[in-house]
Parts: structure tokens; sequence; C-alpha cells
């Protein structure tokens, strides 16, 4: 198994680049097939899934419609629980067709809180398309639409992942040895 380092981890070979873009144009295909004349708006989470939309937007063949936006958790100063902004969501919602582009979905925490934000401004429909799932994890169950791979519970880095802000431009998923 070829290893490699990230920081003071080490982390070997898990899907190959050519899996992935195979697997990245089958989704693309199913959700051109599904959303055929309807014109979805994807917004992609970043950092994580900056590669993964890359790949699948270039693979879609329909038209459709493409924004970044960075979710920030904070305390609230009132509510003690997390509290999802997110920056850069400039668009109007009302009516549109909305894909979200997830790198991983891991406990479900993040887009659990991420996704009453979006329901708010009354979206035509609201489906999820992620890389990678992390089923065992599960805390807060989601309905997926379109997930790449089901993976084991262990911490994975590449394609758009980091460990600690290193290892995004690997080609590769690594997981943790
Ligand atoms: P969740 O809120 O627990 O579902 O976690 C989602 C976020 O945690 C992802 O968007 C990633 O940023 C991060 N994350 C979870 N697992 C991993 C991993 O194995 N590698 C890198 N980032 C991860």
């Amino acid at each position: 198994m070829a290893a490699i380092k990230v920081h003071d981890k080490s982390f070997g070979i898990y899907l190959s680049e050519e899996k992935i873009l195979q697997r990245v144009k089958e989704i693309a295909t199913t959700i051109s097939k599904d959303y055929a004349g309807r014109r979805p708006l994807f917004i992609a989470i970043l950092n994580g899934s900056f590669m993964f939309a890359a790949d699948l937007f270039k693979h879609l063949t329909i038209e459709a419609e493409l924004c970044f936006i960075k979710l920030a958790s904070y305390k609230g100063l009132k509510s003690s629980g997390n509290v999802v902004t997110s920056i850069g969501l400039e668009d109007d919602l009302f009516g549109k067709e909305v894909i979200i582009v997830e790198d991983i979905v891991d406990t479900g925490k993040t887009l659990h809180n991420f996704l009453p934000k979006l329901h708010h401004q009354q979206p035509k429909s609201l489906k999820i398309a992620t890389l990678l799932h992390k089923s065992e994890a599960t805390e807060y169950p989601l309905e997926l639409n379109y997930v790449g791979f089901d993976i084991p519970n262990k911490f994975v880095v590449g394609y758009g992942l980091d460990y600690d802000g290193l290892g995004r431009n690997l080609k590769e998923i690594y997981q943790l040895i």
C-alpha cells in the first residue's frame, strides 16, 4: 500500500483517482437525467467540496448554475447550541431546484444545522449530493440523495479534504493508517 504522510500522520491509499472520477461521472449522469429541463442550482460547500463540485459540474449535460458558500459556526450569545451561518449565498432560492454539494457527511451535524436556513427561503426542491458518507458515524440522520461512496468511520484526506489544512491537493483519497 502506498503510504503518505500529512503532518504527523500516515495515510494509505483508499480510493484511486480513476475510481473517484468514474463514480463522479456516474453521479453527473444520474443528476443530468433526474434534472433534465429543470436548470438546478448547485450550492457547493467550501472548502472541502471544491474538487468534487468542479468534476461533477463539468460532467453535467444539462443547464445548471453553481455557487460556492462557506459555513461558519459560532456559539450564539443567547442560545447554547452551535449556530450555522453561510457566507456567499447571494442567490434568492425561492422556487429554485437546489442541490447541495458536500465533500463528506460524517455525523450529519453541519447540514442538519444548515438545512433549515435553506428551507426557509422556500426552494422548489432541495437535495443533497455528497461524495463520501460515513454512515456508521451518523448522529443526525439526513436524506442523502446522491452518495459517491459509503466509507468506514476513519479519517480521510485528499481530493479536496484536508487534515489540519493540508492534503487537499491529492488526486486520490487516503485513509488514516
Ligand atoms: P459533520 O458535520 O459531522 O457531518 O461533518 C462534516 C464536515 O466535517 C465535513 O464537511 C468535513 O469538513 C469534516 N470532516 C468529517 N470527516 C472528515 C474526514 O474524514 N476528513 C476530512 N474532513 C472531515
